[in-house]
């Protein structure tokens, strides 16, 4: 499976912090946001991953990922000058994604949640359609939504209703089958000019090929757009690890546990960045790996 890693954007709800700087090199918490999204890529066994930024963000973002070998990845790089919509993505990673199923993740959303490897792993098998990811917010004007019936089936999708049919808000991992590019090539713009990706996932529906997955209440999904979510973000990512002396999505760890580097390489990536605790942390983590 192929991925994608949608970077783009021009971040205006965090202006003027984003003047200057890509919204997802932004810090949550030890490591930029950007580090989330690819950790659930990583996580699912996807390896080869094209990155989709603006021109301006394009050199910061290679500067930090690099080809991605240093993780055992194959990263590419292609831009979308103008925030088109997320649809978009497909059509700028045709050649990329190649007849392939893909899985699209939005480089500003943060997963979390036990057994979320699992589910991943499992729902990235033989993916026949495509595969969404509903999960209950208490503002779901502001996103995709999800409408399910009584046994949790997908019912519709409407991109940031006025008047939301449920406050199950489609997050921005998105899983398809080989006909995504085929479909987002064939859009029509909405109103406000964009591909949406949601008009992508109706025109699965209406195959009666998609699928919801119901994330839980004990699972954490939050996306990093504006001032109060990326706090929110941060405080969150610093709870848990300064509780549980564990790092989320700490890149060098999950491609040790993934297989994808070895222990040396691992504490190698960890020694350069060794004056900080997250270089600490890959450090200790290889250490205790290769000693197994
Ligand atoms: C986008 C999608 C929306 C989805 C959300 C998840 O909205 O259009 O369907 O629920 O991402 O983060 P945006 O945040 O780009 O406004």
């Amino acid at each position: 499976m192929k991925g994608i890693l949608l970077a783009g954007g021009r971040g205006t709800r965090l202006l003027p912090t984003t003047l200057a700087v890509s919204k997802q090199l932004l810090p949550v918490n030890d490591k930029p946001l950007v580090y989330f999204p690819l950790s659930v890529l990583m996580l699912a066994g996807i390896t080869d991953i094209l990155v989709i930024t603006t021109p301006e963000d394009r050199p910061q973002l290679q500067r930090l990922l690099g080809d991605g070998s240093q993780l055992g990845l194959a990263l590419s790089y292609a831009e979308q000058p103008e925030p088109n919509g997320i649809a978009e993505a497909l059509v700028i990673g045709a050649d990329h994604v190649g007849g392939e199923p893909v899985a699209l993740v939005l480089g500003d959303n943060v997963f979390h949640g036990y057994s979320f490897q699992e589910l991943l792993r499992q729902e990235c098998r033989d993916v026949d359609g495509c595969v969404l990811f509903g999960y209950p917010v208490s503002d779901p004007h502001r996103y995709g939504i999800a409408e399910a019936d009584a046994d949790g089936r997908l019912l519709s999708v409407e991109e940031k209703p006025d008047h939301p049919r449920s406050n199950l808000a489609v997050v921005g991992l998105y899983l398809y089958d080989g006909d995504a590019v085929d479909i987002a090539k064939n859009l029509t713009p909405s109103a406000r000019g964009e591909l949406e990706i949601s008009d992508v996932n109706r025109a699965y529906l209406e195959r009666g090929k998609a699928k919801l997955v119901h994330l839980g209440r004990g699972f954490a999904w939050l996306d990093a757009g504006t001032p109060e979510s990326l706090l929110q973000a941060g405080q969150y990512v610093q709870l848990l690890e300064q509780r549980q002396g564990v790092r989320i999505a700490c890149l060098e760890e999950i491609a040790l546990r993934m297989g994808y580097i070895d222990a040396e390489t691992c504490h190698r990536l960890g020694a350069a960045l060794g004056n900080s605790a997250y270089g600490q942390y890959v450090m200790s983590v290889a250490e205790q790996f290769g000693n197994r």
